[in-house]
């Protein structure tokens, strides 16, 4: 197997193929299929929403590569008159400086230094993206909208309708069948003062996926909660998890805020909060989860899933500089997948035929299963093809 792999993976640095997970199942009797909201995906790498996930072209060079989802940008909502609570997050900024990054643990990573926020252009842009994404979703490439709602102070109500004209809107851009989204709660909002009450972010999340729900008028919506990092201590994140029952998966968690430099990050730092958050609320009960952070080898991904992600979300590892990947054609999000899955050493399946042989993961009918790794702490939904 280990020489099999060696051999793939050099192949495979010229030309990746994109129908990789049929191949794996063929020649490594390895099943990659993994879950997010409901749909069944063929193994558990897809792309986290951001500047990469903008336009069509995007979409499609992710499709052509293999990835398994995408989700877009974030769109931020506006009622039926154009006015948004949240306008202070859809500022246009271009400049993206990936750099590399050290945790205080001593561990080197990238991260991505970035000013900007949610989408700055048109709702109406927007909604012709949302609209091929449904496309691309009936195609069988899941691309998942996400957006950011008003959110209020403790004694205030939610502005309705808001909510619903965007969720409305959205699902119909979307089309059949029933709207996947992302709700994002972002590093950004962590560092603003609207977050400083932790009783006032607990209700958020317990009360906005009734929102989408209720401004959905009748309209089954799939809805994750992207949580945030809070400026808070590990028992907040835990008390966030807790509050978030109502969505049908949970996106964990985002990028950290750097409040002397008023700018995210990402890196080791990321991943070993993360990390530590979910392994502590193991056990309890919430629903489905997705990871991102600082997923740069098929070995971190595993990690998240036996935290109990069902799939995982990339940024940072989309972004390197091209000489950071030991494949030397196709694109970026294609040479991505070639090291995450096929690196001898920390790759997907390296990873996996590793933990079969500690004992970890056993063969069922012949096959090692990525699913049979995620301990499940949520209610079984059944996954559509
Ligand atoms: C430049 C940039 C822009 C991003 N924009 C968004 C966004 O609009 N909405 C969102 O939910 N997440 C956004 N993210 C977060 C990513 O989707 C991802 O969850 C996060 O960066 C952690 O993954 P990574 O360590 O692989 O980058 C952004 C990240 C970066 C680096």
């Amino acid at each position: 197997m280990r020489e099999r792999l060696a051999g793939d993976f050099e192949r495979f640095a010229r030309a990746f193929p994109a129908d990789f997970p049929e191949y794996v199942r063929e020649r490594y009797r390895i099943d990659l299929r993994a879950r997010y909201l409901g749909l069944s995906l063929p193994h558990p790498i897809g792309k986290g929403s951001g500047q990469l996930s903008l336009n069509l072209d995007q979409l499609e060079t992710d499709r052509a590569a293999g990835l398994a989802f995408v989700v877009l940008k974030t769109v931020i909502a506006e009622d039926p008159s154009g006015q948004r609570t949240m306008g202070a997050w859809a500022i246009h900024e271009t400049k993206m400086k990936v750099e590399p990054i050290r945790s205080p643990s001593g561990r080197s990573g990238w991260t991505v230094t970035w000013k900007g926020r949610g989408w700055d252009r048109s709702f109406d842009d927007y909604l012709a993206l949302v609209r091929a994404a449904g496309e691309l979703t009936r195609a069988g490439f899941p691309a998942i909208p996400s957006a950011k709602f008003h959110l209020p102070l403790l004694d205030e109500p939610f502005r309705s309708a808001e909510y619903r004209h965007t969720t409305v809107a959205l699902a119909r851009a979307w089309g059949e069948p029933a709207l996947a989204l992302e709700k994002d709660f972002s590093p950004t909002l962590a560092g603003d003062p609207l977050a400083d009450e932790r009783d006032r972010v607990l209700r958020w999340l317990a009360e906005v996926p009734r929102e989408i729900r209720a401004a959905a008028e009748g309209t089954p919506v799939r809805l994750a909660l992207k949580l945030m990092n809070a400026r808070y201590d590990d028992g907040f994140q835990l008390a966030m998890l807790d509050a978030a029952t109502g969505a049908d998966a949970l996106v964990c968690f985002n990028r950290l805020w750097s409040a002397e430099r008023g700018v995210a990050y990402g890196g080791p730092e990321l991943s070993e909060r993360n990390l530590r958050v979910l392994t502590a609320a193991a056990g309890r009960l919430h629903p489905h989860l997705a990871g991102t952070g600082d997923i740069c080898s098929g070995r971190r991904l595993l990690e998240y899933a036996r935290a109990g992600c069902e799939c995982v979300q990339l940024h940072t590892f989309f972004q390197l500089p091209l000489s950071e990947y030991p494949a030397t054609e196709g694109s970026r999000t294609s040479r991505a997948l070639h090291a995450l899955v096929f690196h001898p050493e920390r790759g997907l399946i390296a990873g996996l035929l590793e933990l079969e042989e500690q004992g970890v993961l056993h063969r069922q009918g012949g096959e090692l299963r990525f699913l049979d790794l995620v301990p499940s702490s949520a209610p079984a939904a059944p996954a559509t093809p």
